[in-house]
């Protein structure tokens, strides 16, 4: 037997008894007589005492095993006369007899610590190493937990996983494909799916009517700290269900989890409008934790002569609590906030509801206190609030009001680390219009349904037409996302037509969906998770990467194995591609 106890496990109660421990040399204290090693496995750290004046040779051995030494240790467990409360084995050590050097190792290129002194591309490129560490492997053994807790509770709910081809062709959920080359069709690719989405409706077709599946998606787009190219949904779709039924299911997949895994009891997630999402929020995954919402000043403030309002197609305000006293400093800073590219205003005006009742803006030449009354009525501010006002097209302003409104949240302590907000948003709009090309294009993919009521609207006004899905939001990141879908072969062709798709382009890419729609199709809907996305919500993280055995960097890089990378002239020739342009 190689180990006998892992290092996590040893107490008091097990005082007198023969041990054999494996593990890797966390720390090595040579204290003259004595010698300390640390020995870390994935259970915990053990202390092994080596005494000189015992065994001279074997303590002389032990001195020699440097950090990261993988030993085997035969030794008697002893009570320790310098506990240590802050590890679970803290009050026993292990008087060692016998060591055996399972591998030596390298010096590590950094602390394998709580706090490594490694920089993010160092501890990437030794992954192996940084796993090591307890905060990430603790992340990935939370990952693991979570998995196995949405297995249960689908398993016993009935749900069916399936695993679907990764081979495929593609699938329309908005970003660029990864394409795989095929030796055996010279000049044509697989794709690899964004989603599975097609095959699991086709499962419904099938008549399995309960599917899930926990599987890798392939998204070819600009990563940011949510957004990884290959990531893991929790994919779903059940048969004869509204979209009641889903909601009701998946609200309680995730409490669940919640409870499950954080032993926490997340409360009832109400359901909020798209337009109202974005009216109240200026976005389509508002973070709750926290009110500030955002106020419509337009009518209030135009007509008196400041023309960055009265051109505006809206003027938006929030209030922030108790910041009247803001100093100019701090404003100009909110103002360069808020003219950052990525947030995109032109500029901010600001309301001081000072505590003495006065009030103060940065354009009083436009508005007499009077006028300002009226703001401070319309945002329902009070005394000692700061009114923080932006304004410009529609769609850019409500943008730009929704990170400042984050921001906002976060200066004024708003955002409980601890809380979580989670809530539905639904009626996302069915259509939405890419100014450039005139094109309408399915803001979920092309078989979502419309509501039922707005079907006439795809002949008279698409753009107007609310679709039959929704969103999961919690804490503000966007966790889930699905629909009920089209099944009916009529409307699923009505949907391409609208969509720009000839006839031909439909068939060419969607016949097989189409055509089974025409073999008994039930009426299904379903939903997938973003796996990696729900672990660090759980954990208030914002990057996902950290939740991700072997992640890739913002350059879409794996660099622990320096992928992707050049194949061989021969497998080249093979797939009959070149290289043009080289
Ligand atoms: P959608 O495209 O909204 O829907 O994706 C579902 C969820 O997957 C997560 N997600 C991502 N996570 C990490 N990196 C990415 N690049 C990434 N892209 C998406 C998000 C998102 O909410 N087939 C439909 C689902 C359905 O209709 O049932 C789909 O894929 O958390």
């Amino acid at each position: 037997m190689y180990r006998t106890q892992t290092c996590g496990e040893l107490r008091i109660a097990d005082a007198g008894r023969e041990t054999t421990l494996c593990g890797w040399v966390q720390h090595n204290r040579d204290m003259g007589g004595m010698t300390f090693i640390d020995l870390r496995d994935r259970y915990g750290i053990t202390q092994l005492v080596f005494n000189m004046s015992e065994n001279e040779a074997l303590c002389r051995q032990a001195r020699e095993a440097g950090r990261e030494f993988v030993l085997q240790v035969k030794g008697t467990v002893a009570e320790r006369s310098n506990k240590n409360p802050k590890i679970s084995t803290g009050d026993v050590e292990v008087i060692v007899r016998e060591l055996t050097v399972l591998n030596p190792s390298k010096n590590p290129p950094f602390t394998i610590e709580d706090e490594s002194d490694g920089g993010e591309d160092l501890r990437m490129q030794y992954r192996y190493l940084d796993i090591r560490r307890n905060p990430v492997r603790q992340n990935i053994m939370f990952r693991h937990r979570l998995a196995q807790e949405t297995r249960r509770y689908l398993d016993g709910q009935d749900f069916v996983e399936v695993e679907t081809p990764v081979l495929i062709k593609s699938t329309p959920e908005g970003a660029r494909d990864f394409v795989v080359p095929s030796r055996m069709n010279p000049g044509e690719f697989y794709a690899l799916p964004q989603s599975p989405q097609t095959f699991k409706q086709l499962l419904m077709v099938a008549g399995l009517d309960k599917y899930y599946q926990v599987v890798k998606c392939f998204r070819d787009e600009d990563l940011r700290a949510d957004r990884q190219p290959e990531f893991t949904q929790v994919d779903c779709e059940l048969s004869f269900v509204d979209r009641d039924d889903v909601l009701q299911t998946f609200e309680g997949l995730v409490k669940h989890l919640f409870q499950a895994v954080k032993d926490t009891r997340l409360g009832d997630m109400p359901r909020l409008p798209y337009d109202e999402a974005m009216k109240l929020y200026g976005t389509d995954k508002p973070d709750t934790r926290f009110e500030m919402i955002i106020a419509d000043l337009k009518d209030t403030v135009q007509g008196n002569g400041f023309r960055v309002f009265d051109e505006a197609g809206a003027v938006l305000a929030i209030v922030a609590p108790g910041c009247a006293e803001y100093t100019r400093k701090t404003l100009d800073e909110l103002t360069d906030f808020v003219k950052k590219p990525q947030i995109g205003a032109s500029g901010l005006v600001y309301l001081k509801c000072n505590a003495d009742g006065t009030l103060k803006s940065s354009v009083d030449k436009f508005y007499d206190a009077g006028n300002l009354e009226k703001w401070k009525a319309a945002t329902g501010a009070a005394d000692g609030d700061l009114v923080l006002v932006l304004a410009g097209e529609t769609v850019k302003t409500r943008k730009a009001m929704s990170a400042l409104r984050l921001e906002m949240g976060r200066r004024c302590n708003l955002l409980d680390g601890d809380a979580f907000s989670a809530l539905w948003v639904v009626d996302f709009p069915l259509f939405e219009k890419d100014e450039e090309s005139g094109r309408l294009y399915a803001m979920h993919h092309p078989f979502t349904s419309p509501r039922q009521e707005d079907i006439p609207l795809l002949d008279s006004d698409p753009l107007s037409a609310r679709a039959n899905a929704y969103d999961m939001v919690i804490n503000g990141v966007e966790v889930g996302g699905g629909s009920i879908r089209i099944h009916d072969r009529g409307l699923q062709q009505k949907m391409f037509d609208a969509l720009g798709f000839t006839p031909e382009e439909a068939g060419r890419q969607f016949g097989f969906l189409m055509h089974a729609f025409e073999y008994g199709a039930p009426p299904h809907g379903g939903i997938a998770f973003g796996f990696d996305r729900l672990c660090s919500v759980f954990n208030h993280e914002e990057s996902i990467r950290d939740f991700i055995a072997f992640p890739k960097n913002n350059a879409g890089r794996d660099v622990m194995i320096d992928a992707p990378s050049g194949i061989s002239d021969d497998q080249l020739k093979e797939l009959r591609l070149s290289l043009r342009g080289e």
